[in-house]
């Protein structure tokens, strides 16, 4: 495959041209902007973010708003999203990027890595998408992509994958990142990739031979089961999420709402539950009481 670097990029590029998605956080290179599409897309799918990232922007439309609302607002304006302590990381972020850098980004990498809550994968995709530096950009469409034209297993190792995507990055890399992405979300799919509609296939050592061994796999999980630590958790925000501002709740009352078997054997269960919570920021916890931060 790599022996013809300068044919991979031309049938790459010229394919998104003509099918790459037109997305909104596409239209900008406001990183605050770029920040929050990012975040959102880790964990939730394009169409579910499209709403919620111009609800999220109006309703925190810079850095500055951002870091100043209430966290129990922030955590309001992720409902739907779900991995709710993305809402609380974001808000750092924010808080971080006003005390540091007067309420801007910095087109730097390993300064944007320094911020809390901003892994490798972010600072990279803030890098590329709203400075245009030409770094490397890898998230798991990106990583499937290039296990399969490189003929390695899946999943290609975080380390391998990054280093392979930096020697494949032509110029313009937020061009060639976004196309990565596209053929990942829409031809090279986890379990039956379109290889003969895929603009790479007389490139790929794997054409036609991911079918079988993708759908032996089973389909990610993206909602938690039912019963689960994290379903609970998710159902404790939601319903602290359609009280009233302000409002707090008793253990009781939520212990109830939450198992409507609930009796005091379950108080220990429902502690912990909670303390996890207060740990990560997501709620605020008084001896007897709980409500969002
Ligand atoms: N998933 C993560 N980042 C994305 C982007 N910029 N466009 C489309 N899907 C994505």
């Amino acid at each position: 495959m790599l022996s013809s670097l300068p044919a991979l990029h031309h049938a790459l590029l010229r394919w998104f041209v003509a099918h790459g998605r037109d997305l909104p956080w596409r239209h900008t290179r406001d990183p605050y902007h770029i920040l929050v599409a990012e975040v959102m897309l880790q964990q939730t799918q394009v169409e579910r973010v499209v709403p919620k990232y111009y609800a999220f922007l109006t309703a925190f439309p810079d850095l500055s708003a951002l870091a100043a609302a209430p966290t129990a607002a922030v955590i309001r304006a992720w409902s739907g999203l779900g991995y709710n302590r993305r809402a609380i990381n974001l808000q750092r972020v924010a808080r971080a990027a006003v005390e540091r850098f007067g309420g801007t980004l910095p087109a730097n990498l390993s300064v944007l890595t320094s911020l809390p809550g901003i892994g490798r994968y972010t600072a990279a995709a803030i890098a590329c998408f709203a400075f245009e530096l030409p770094v490397p950009v890898v998230e798991t469409n990106i990583r499937r992509v290039l296990a399969r034209l490189s003929g390695r297993p899946e999943p290609l190792p975080e380390r391998e994958a990054w280093a392979l995507a930096a020697a494949l990055l032509p110029e313009p890399a937020w061009t060639w990142n976004q196309a990565l992405m596209d053929l990942g979300a829409t031809i090279c799919t986890v379990r039956a990739p379109r290889c003969l509609i895929c603009p790479l296939r007389e490139l790929c050592p794997s054409r036609g031979a991911v079918r079988s061994l993708a759908e032996a796999r089973p389909a990610y999980a993206s909602q938690p089961f039912v019963g689960s630590n994290r379903w609970y958790r998710g159902r404790v925000i939601a319903l602290l999420r359609e009280l009233p501002p302000g409002t707090t709740l008793d253990l009781e009352t939520l212990g109830r709402a939450l198992r409507p078997a609930y009796s005091p054997a379950d108080r220990p269960w429902l502690q912990q539950l909670v303390a996890g919570l207060a740990a990560d920021g997501l709620l605020h916890l008084d001896d007897e009481t709980v409500a969002l931060p």
